[in-house]
């Protein structure tokens, strides 16, 4: 996803522009450039590629300046070349832009139809052409800026500068988060927190249809229909977690080492101690809900699969899963009765958002289960379920995942208590089980290191792997599989263990490794099944399994990891533990770029 820093101040520049871009590192990202005003001048310089390219190009021959813009671009329109990257400058506008515009082609062939050329192939550019004409015609910024955004659709955060007033910046945003950073004596923009974190941790976020007009000492807000408005001024916590690596060597290894603290940063945040029992601030009317819909992406779907079996469970709650992508889309008429509950660690991926404003139009009542507090889902869902994971860098989600399963745990006795499916003695018991849970991760965490080592060893040389588990272990060998994918670029499906003799065992042969995650729960014998049918055509299986388990003498495994016995509401937290140490060992030995796979971004803002 692309990222975009601006910096209004009476100091350079140009040092701090890369500090902010590289602090957006882990968005994802193929090209990128800064620009800045000075003398009168617009400079620019840009690159394909690492920010080492452009400090490369910096180095040899700088630029400086007291106004600026950077950008970091994940290509969506056009090729990741130089021509390409941001900023775009059309005479004496300077653009950087995230997100797309929609109807760019309509707006093209407007211009181009005015007898406008243009230098890029992307839809960016045209956003500093129209710019552009409207000064040309005599307009003032702000009538020129919102004039065109009433013209565009789709999906914008940008900032625009002008070389001939280096005194000011604008920014406008629909859909991408955009942020404006509060100095002395200097005004910031930011796509998020972590950007501007090395600058203030004073942010204000603007609305969706909001524009702004920042100098070195003031702010001025607008609202979609061009009024004057005030947003809130927020401390961010990012600087408290300021993103370094911490000693390791990938963000991706340092969130997987986090994971004990943030499950203790959870349950600090959800459980009383002492009393032993869940508390919720902001429920969803879960007692009188018909049922809940559970939508997501990715990992954060994969996380709402596993709290899907907790509400069934421990709330009694009918409870469906869909993609996002999909449920965006469904036709179906939405039952009043029931309650939409969206996931998602940033807050702000796009398909995520759109199904929460197709509920929210239903007049449904929503949650969020969040990680980045001030995001846009979170600012638009009824109801707000932090999981104060902390700020997570690595592209593969992984605090993130354990941490909603573990406020879904939370949600899901909270929910059963006020249905009357649970009683006191048991929230106490099942609280219990929750706040053992930091302990035993410490424990895995330090205590299977040198077997996953063995076990990438083993996967680094195969093209595929299974992975399958039954009950919560299903959703379980997706996400094991996702992680896989997402780092080690290795193909890896999972799947229902039941379902492998209906077509999968056919992949099954003494090159295919099947890892089979099979604790010892309701579902271990008929899991042990799908293992002797695998060993009897060759199958290699790899076992995650845990004390119970492995007393049983005939498991057919080439190697296996052996996990403490947990309750079932902690168990998927503690088997999600070997999944994650595996992809990132595997991903180590292939040489990816763990913590920004190819293709991929932090947070997909675009659908
Ligand atoms: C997970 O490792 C991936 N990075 C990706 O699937 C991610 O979970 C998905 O894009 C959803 O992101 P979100 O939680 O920020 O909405």
């Amino acid at each position: 996803m692309c990222g975009l820093v601006g910096i209004v101040s009476g100091e350079l520049v140009a040092r701090r522009l890369m500090d902010a871009l590289r602090r957006l590192d882990y968005r994802g990202y193929d090209s990128a450039g800064i620009a800045t005003i000075k003398g009168g001048r617009l400079e620019r310089r840009r690159a394909p590629g690492k920010l080492l390219n452009l400090q490369q190009r910096l180095d040899a021959d700088p630029i400086d300046g007291v106004i600026g813009m950077g950008h970091t671009r994940w290509a969506t329109h056009g090729v990741a070349n130089e021509t390409n990257a941001h900023p775009h400058v059309v005479g004496d506008v300077c653009v950087v832009h995230n997100g797309i515009i929609e109807n760019f082609s309509e707006l093209r062939k407007d211009l181009a139809g005015a007898g406008v050329s243009f230098e890029s192939e992307t839809d960016s550019e045209i956003l500093a052409h129209i710019m552009a004409q409207s000064l040309a015609r005599g307009e003032k910024p702000i009538a020129a800026m919102l004039a065109m955004l009433s013209r565009l659709r789709g999906a914008y955060a940008f900032a625009v500068m002008f070389r001939s007033d280096p005194s000011m910046m604008m920014a406008a945003r629909f859909g991408p988060p955009l942020a404006v950073g509060h100095g002395i004596g200097e005004m910031f923009l930011g796509s998020d927190a972590i950007a501007l974190a090395p600058l203030t941790n004073e942010v204000t976020y603007l609305a969706n249809g909001d524009c702004a007009v920042i100098t070195r000492n003031d702010v001025t807000l607008f609202d979609a229909h061009g009024q004057p408005v005030e947003r809130a001024r927020q401390l961010s916590e990012v600087g408290s977690y300021l993103s370094d690596k911490g000693g390791y060597s990938h963000f991706m290894e340092k969130e997987i080492a986090e994971q004990p603290e943030a499950i203790a940063r959870v349950l600090a945040r959800y459980v009383d101690f002492s009393a032993k029992f869940v508390k919720i601030e902001r429920e969803m009317n879960f007692s009188v809900a018909a049922g809940i819909t559970i939508s997501a992406c990715g990992t954060a779907f994969l996380a709402g699969c596993i709290g899907k079996t907790y509400l069934e469970r421990y709330a009694g709650l009918n409870v469906e899963t869909e993609f996002a992508s999909e449920f965006r889309y469904r036709e179906l008429p939405f039952p009043m009765d029931r309650v939409a509950l969206f996931v998602s660690q940033s807050g702000e991926t796009a398909d995520t958002l759109a199904a929460l404003h197709a509920c929210k139009a239903s007049g449904i009542a929503t949650g969020a289960m969040i990680n980045v507090e001030g995001s846009t889902i979170a600012r638009e869902a009824d109801a707000v379920f932090p999981i104060v994971a902390g700020p997570e860098i690595g592209v593969a989600s992984t605090k993130a995942f354990t941490c909603q399963l573990a406020v879904f745990a939370c949600i899901a006795i909270a929910a059963g208590r006020r249905r009357g499916i649970i009683d006191a003695a048991q929230e106490q018991e099942l609280v219990g089980h929750l706040i053992e849970a930091p302990r035993i991760m410490r424990e895995v965490l330090s205590e299977i290191q040198l077997q996953i080592e063995d076990l990438a060893d083993r996967l680094v040389r195969v093209p595929h792997v299974l992975y399958i588990g039954r009950g919560v272990s299903y959703p379980l060998a997706m996400e094991g599989a996702l992680k896989l994918k997402e780092v080690a670029y290795i193909h890896a499906e999972g799947y229902a263990a039941g379902e492998l003799k209906h077509g999968p065992i056919a992949l099954v042969d003494k090159s295919m490794p099947v890892i089979v995650i099979a604790p010892y729960d309701r579902f271990f014998e008929k899991t042990v099944s799908n293992m002797q049918e695998i060993a009897a055509r060759g199958g290699k299986i790899i076992l995650l399994t845990d004390e119970r388990g492995a007393a049983k003498s005939d498991l057919p495994s080439v190697a296996r990891i052996v996990l403490p016995h947990v309750h079932d509401i902690i168990a998927p937290m503690i088997f999600a533990l070997p999944l994650q140490m595996l992809a990132y060992q595997t991903a180590v030995l292939m040489g990816t770029d763990v913590d920004q796979p190819r293709n991929l971004a932090k947070s997909v803002t675009v659908e």
